[in-house]
C-alpha cells in the first residue's frame, strides 16, 4: 500500500521511522511519501492560510496550494482521508476497511480549518478519531496509518489480529510472562497447566469479566 501524507509539517511524521511501521516499509509492504503542502503555494511569500471571509478566529488554510498538492499525487483508485472532528468517527472496522485500498492520501489539516471548497473539488472521505478538537490532522493521521497498517498483511502476525481487543467485540484478557511469581503476585495457575481447552476458557470468562467492567456498551 501506498499512503502519501499532504502536511505543513512533514516533522511531525518521525514515527513512521521507527518500529513495526519502519520494518514494513523496509519489507515493501508499505510505502510512506510525505508531501509538504507549502511547497505547492503559489504566493510569493509561500504562505498557505489567510483570514476567513465573514470574520471570526484564527486562520483557514488556503485551496490552491491544498489542491495543488492533491493534484500532485491523485490517481484513479486513491481513496483521500481528511482527518477532522466532523468526520465519520474511527474504529477497528474502518481500519479494516481502509487496509483493502492500494493508494491512500492523507490530507491533514491545520489552524482552524480549510476552505471548504476542498471538499467540493475531491472525493475525500473525513474521519474523526474521537469527539475532541487536536491541533491539526497530523496526530490524528498517525493514529489512523497506524492502526490500517496492522491490517496489510504481513505487517503483524495473523495471530495477533485474531486475539486482540475488538476482534471478537470484546476488550482482550490480561496476559502474563516470566517470572511466574513478582513482589508476591503469581501468575493464574491455569496459565501453567499447559491444558489449552482450559486456558482457552479462562481467557473467554476473563475477556467477558474485562468488557463488562470496563466497556459494557460494547456488550450491547
Ligand atoms: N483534527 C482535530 N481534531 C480531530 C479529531 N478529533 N479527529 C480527527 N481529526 C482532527
Amino acid at each position: 500500500m501506498k499512503i502519501d501524507i499532504l502536511t505543513l509539517f512533514p516533522e511531525m511524521f518521525a514515527p513512521l521511522k521507527s518500529s513495526i511501521l519502519k520494518r514494513a516499509e523496509e519489507n515493501g509492504l508499505l510505502e510512506f511519501n510525505i508531501v509538504n503542502i507549502r511547497d505547492f503555494s503559489k504566493d510569493k511569500h509561500k504562505k498557505c492560510d489567510d483570514y476567513p471571509f465573514g470574520g471570526g478566529a484564527g486562520m483557514l488554510m488556503t485551496v490552491q496550494p491544498l489542491y495543488d498538492a492533491i493534484k500532485s499525487v491523485k490517481k484513479d483508485n486513491s481513496k483521500i482521508i481528511f482527518p477532522s472532528p466532523r468526520g465519520r468517527v474511527f474504529c477497528q472496522n474502518v481500519a479494516k476497511e481502509l487496509s483493502k485500498f492500494e493508494h491512500i492520501i492523507f490530507v491533514c489539516g491545520h489552524y482552524e480549518g480549510v476552505d471548504e471548497r476542498v471538499f467540493q473539488l475531491f472525493d475525500i472521505d473525513e474521519i474523526s478519531i474521537g469527539d475532541y478538537v487536536l491541533t491539526g490532522g497530523e496526530l490524528p493521521a498517525m493514529v489512523i496509518i497506524d492502526t490500517l497498517s496492522r491490517f496489510v498483511d504481513g505487517v503483524i502476525k495473523r495471530e495477533s489480529l485474531d486475539c486482540e481487543s475488538f476482534s471478537n467485540g470484546l476488550l482482550e484478557y490480561p496476559q502474563y510472562t516470566r517470572p511466574s511469581e513478582f513482589q508476591g503476585l503469581k501468575v493464574p495457575e491455569v496459565l501453567l497447566s499447559g491444558n489449552h481447552q482450559e486456558v482457552e476458557k479462562w481467557r473467554n470468562d476473563e475477556s467477558l469479566k474485562i468488557t463488562k467492567q470496563k466497556r459494557a456498551d460494547l456488550m450491547e
